[in-house]
């Protein structure tokens, strides 16, 4: 799968910045999934390419470039592939990771039958069969890099302090309704870490509480490989052997997920770009959106960072990836630092 971390910039400049931000994009950790690119995907709840009818001519001007059978993506059609994708996803594509979106979009190209990434583009944006498609692109463009117990350090902290500090304070109010948001949820390993350790904590209270993981994604690969539940070692490589043990099924070298813990989880698509989208998610205590904002431009950040404030219930957390950072980009939480992890509460 692709990596394309941000630069910063926004589209309609020239970004001139690289971004490292780990580059394999590679991952194995579903079972029976090693690359999500050209599997086919469910439907389509992306915002709608809205008031576009009719097919305008191909430009026309440029011939097709092309090198050993490899197409070649000129400047324009990059320019023009990138704004259209950061309009539909928020993801923002740097100008130095030109070579990715060639080498990844080369096989969806040939295996529409087209001719150039000038086609593919007019494809994407008029062709009956768009919807589909950008589905596929999402999944050429996005990682899905993740695994079971990622960061355990900053799992630590959720669990001690802001779990058990929730989960007290509902306790005390006499409310026990709990709504987690795992915005960006890949194929699942976060929030089923996060159902694991609800287990691990509340063990057989949780029957007397009303939870629910709202787990979310742009793509629907990713969510199809999450709703199944199974998976490789590679996945749970950094999951104590005891937890392993005790909810996953080992089923021919792979481990299925224990189904109580698909019970408390709710998976659905949600493209973060979409603001309405993101305003029908019912209001949370705690919010994950880890490795995820690291692939938008710092307005997109912004926008979906408010989003999720606007989401959280008073007193309610955040909690986003190791490498992401809220500078720049909103004054609204009040971040408790702790080793190794910082908590954004909103206040109230
Ligand atoms: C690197 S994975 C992170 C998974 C998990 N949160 C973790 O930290 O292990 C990033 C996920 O964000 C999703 N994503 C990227 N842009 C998105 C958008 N605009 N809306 C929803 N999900 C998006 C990708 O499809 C991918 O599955």
């Amino acid at each position: 799968m692709a990596l394309f971390p941000t630069s910063g910039t926004s589209p309609g400049t020239s970004p001139g910045g690289t971004s490292s931000g780990g580059a394999s994009g590679i991952r194995t950790g579903v079972a029976g999934v090693g690359g999500l690119a050209g599997r086919a995907a469910g439907g389509q709840t992306f915002s709608p390419l809205a008031g576009i009818t009719q097919r305008p001519p191909l430009s026309g001007g440029l011939p097709a470039a092309s090198l050993g059978g490899k197409l070649q993506i000129s400047n324009d059609e990059f320019v023009q592939l990138r704004d259209f994708i950061y309009a539909q996803s928020g993801i923002f594509i740097a100008e130095a990771r030109k070579y990715l979106v060639e080498n990844r979009l080369n096989n969806r190209i040939k295996a529409l039958n087209l001719k150039s990434f000038g086609e593919y583009y007019y494809y994407l944006r008029f062709d009956p069969n768009r919807r589909e498609e950008l589905t596929k692109l999402f999944e050429v463009i996005t990682t899905n890099e993740t695994s079971f117990w990622r960061n355990p350090p900053q799992l630590q902290i959720f669990q001690d302090k802001v779990l058990t500090g929730e989960l007290d304070k509902l306790r005390r109010a006499g409310q026990k309704k709990l709504r987690i948001w795992s915005a960006g949820c890949s194929t699942g390993e976060e929030p089923y870490t996060l159902a694991i350790i609800l287990h691990e904590v509340l063990k057989s209270e949780i029957s007397t509480w009303d939870i629910r993981i709202t787990a979310n994604d742009l793509s629907e690969a990713v969510l199809a490989a999450a709703r199944k539940g199974v998976y490789s070692t590679y996945a749970l490589r950094t999951t104590p052997r005891d937890i392993v043990t005790r909810y996953f099924i080992e089923e021919g070298g792979n481990y299925r997920i224990d189904p109580r813990m698909k019970r408390l989880i709710a998976f659905g698509p949600i493209n973060l770009s979409d603001k309405m989208m993101l305003k029908r998610v019912e209001r949370s205590n705690i919010i994950f959106c880890r490795n995820v904002i690291i692939y938008f431009d710092e307005e997109m950040k912004r926008q979906v960072i408010e989003s999720f404030y606007d989401n959280l219930l008073p007193g309610g957390c955040m909690l986003i990836g190791h490498s992401e950072s809220l500078h720049n980009i909103s004054r609204a939480f009040k971040p408790e630092y702790h080793a190794g992890t910082i908590v954004y509460r909103k206040e109230g």
